[in-house]
């Protein structure tokens, strides 16, 4: 029989160290008797700093009453599922969701227990999700380029600022869809409303779920009344970044709220009535994202209302000088620099060099050049970051600074090669149908649509215009 107690004893004790969750037992003073390694590993304490104190000599809560043991002590009730945000003595902010029980000897209460699940990290990701709100800053006076094919997109986003209607940007990384994004919400009726942006990539499906349409108190463990994206949003314009990222049971509840107009918290059962403008981005070839399965064909239609193609910077080449320069400008004004000039040989690089990061990779290249420069007034070719410089194939031998010997690979990527080979296939084809979308599409068996996709993207124009196309 003792045998058994102690085998009882022992588990007991073992299992408090072994458990995943935090265990915190207090006696009637508020006195910690028990403390597992979880619960010291959640709090970042050390058990011994906790262990025979006083809970309220170490912890700090908004008040003493918000201490969930403090309460199931003093009310003798349990408490289930109650998140807690409180500190320990360093200051460091803690948020847990407890279940906290009175610990009887028949009917006199003679402690409390806790036992906690750490939702810090998770806390504080929601949070960092929740406060952007309006802190736009660009226009359509900060889109620069001159090219055909950006001037055509900049005229489209135009005239998207005049309707509600959703707009979906498609374009490689870097290619200036924020931007977009952003000029579209300031230059519309909306821009005195909030801009709310979210990239759906960035967190997992139940928590962007809650955070796009909102919790109801109760829907789950530690959810709380709280307003989601789209009511935020409300008035103004809500950008979805990556929109193809979406868990496709999302995508049809999102497809839901911009048809009807209404959203529901998760756990609600009322809908509330919103008025947002939706905006949405993707990088890759929608047409591929549908037959692939990442994207809704029934949201696709209903968001490419107005369809944004922005093209990469390697079929824009014309727009690098003058952003370039106006990233020297950029820089010069950050880092109190007065650089005036860019070699002719790092221009001639920039315009033999692919650009896979397309503006943004142009923006950090001149802003590592601005880094190193000392007293010079021009950036010249030993400026550039070592990165880049080793992307871009030197003929052995040769002077680094002379621009003939400065050449790229022999062989091309491969789906550079196909690019080109598409461009100039589609092109071929539509010659002999005498461009004739339906016949061309026909011909090459694939669908109007994705004829029309295609020849957006590669900035092909229908010559029966009597426009050129920029390529
Ligand atoms: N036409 C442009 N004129 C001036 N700056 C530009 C232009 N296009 C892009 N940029 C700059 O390049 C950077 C990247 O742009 P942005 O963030 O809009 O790209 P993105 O397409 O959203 O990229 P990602 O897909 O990686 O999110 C930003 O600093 C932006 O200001
Ligand atoms: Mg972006």
């Amino acid at each position: 029989m003792k045998q058994v107690e102690l085998l009882k004893n022992k588990a007991t004790e073992q299992l408090v160290h072994e458990v995943d969750v935090g265990i915190h037992v207090v006696d009637l003073n508020g006195t910690t008797i028990i403390y597992n390694k979880k619960m010291a590993q959640i709090e970042g304490m050390n058990q011994l700093d906790v262990l025979n104190k006083k809970l309220v000599d170490v912890f700090s809560f908004h008040k003493n009453e918000d201490s969930t043991l403090l309460q199931a002590l003093k009310n003798g009730e349990p408490i289930k599922n109650v998140k807690q945000t409180y500190f320990n003595n360093r200051g460091q902010e803690i948020t847990t969701i407890n279940h906290t029980i009175p610990i009887m000897d028949g009917r006199k209460r003679i402690g409390a227990m806790e036992i906690a699940r750490d939702v810090t990290k998770l806390e504080k990701l929601l949070r960092e999700n929740m406060n952007r709100k309006n802190d736009t800053y660009y226009t359509f006076d900060s889109i620069i380029g001159k090219s055909p094919a950006i001037r055509e997109v900049i005229e489209a986003s135009k005239r998207a600022t005049r309707t509600n209607s959703s707009v979906l940007i498609i374009g490689d990384t870097g290619t200036g869809k924020e931007l977009f994004a952003q000029s579209i919400h300031n230059g519309s009726g909306r821009s005195s409303a909030s801009f709310i942006s979210q990239n759906c990539a960035a967190l997992p499906d139940n928590l962007i779920e809650g955070l796009l349409f909102g919790t109801k108190k109760g829907a789950f463990t530690g959810a709380i009344d709280r307003p989601g994206l789209f009511e935020q949003a409300e008035g103004g314009t809500l950008l979805l970044d990556e929109i193809n990222s979406l868990n496709p049971s999302l995508q049809a509840k999102l497809l839901r709220v911009i048809q009807e107009k209404t959203v529901r918290r998760v756990g609600d059962t009322k809908d509330k009535k919103i008025d947002v403008r939706i905006l949405a981005t993707m990088n890759e070839d929608p047409i591929d994202a549908i037959s692939e399965g990442r994207l809704r064909k029934d949201l696709y239609y209903r968001l490419s209302v107005v369809t944004l193609f922005i093209p990469p910077l390697r079929n824009r080449k014309e727009d690098i000088y003058e952003l370039a320069y106006a990233f020297v400008q950029k820089y010069n004004h950050l880092f109190g620099l007065n650089v005036t000039l860019i070699h002719d040989n790092v221009l001639q690089t920039f315009m033999q060099y692919d650009w896979p990061g397309n503006v943004r990779e142009l923006e950090h290249i001149i802003e590592g050049a601005l880094n190193v420069i000392t007293y010079e007034n021009e950036i010249s070719y030993n400026h550039l970051p070592m990165h880049f410089r080793k992307k871009i194939h030197i003929k052995p031998g040769t002077q680094k600074n002379n621009p003939q010997e400065v050449t790229a690979s022999e062989l091309q990527p491969l789906d550079k090669h196909m690019e080109e080979a598409e461009i100039d296939y589609l092109k071929q084809a539509l010659q002999q149908f005498n461009f004739n979308i339906t016949k061309t599409a026909e011909a090459l068996r694939m669908s109007r649509q994705n004829l029309q996709y295609r020849l957006k993207k590669y900035g092909i124009r229908n010559h029966r215009d009597g426009s050129s196309g920029p390529k």
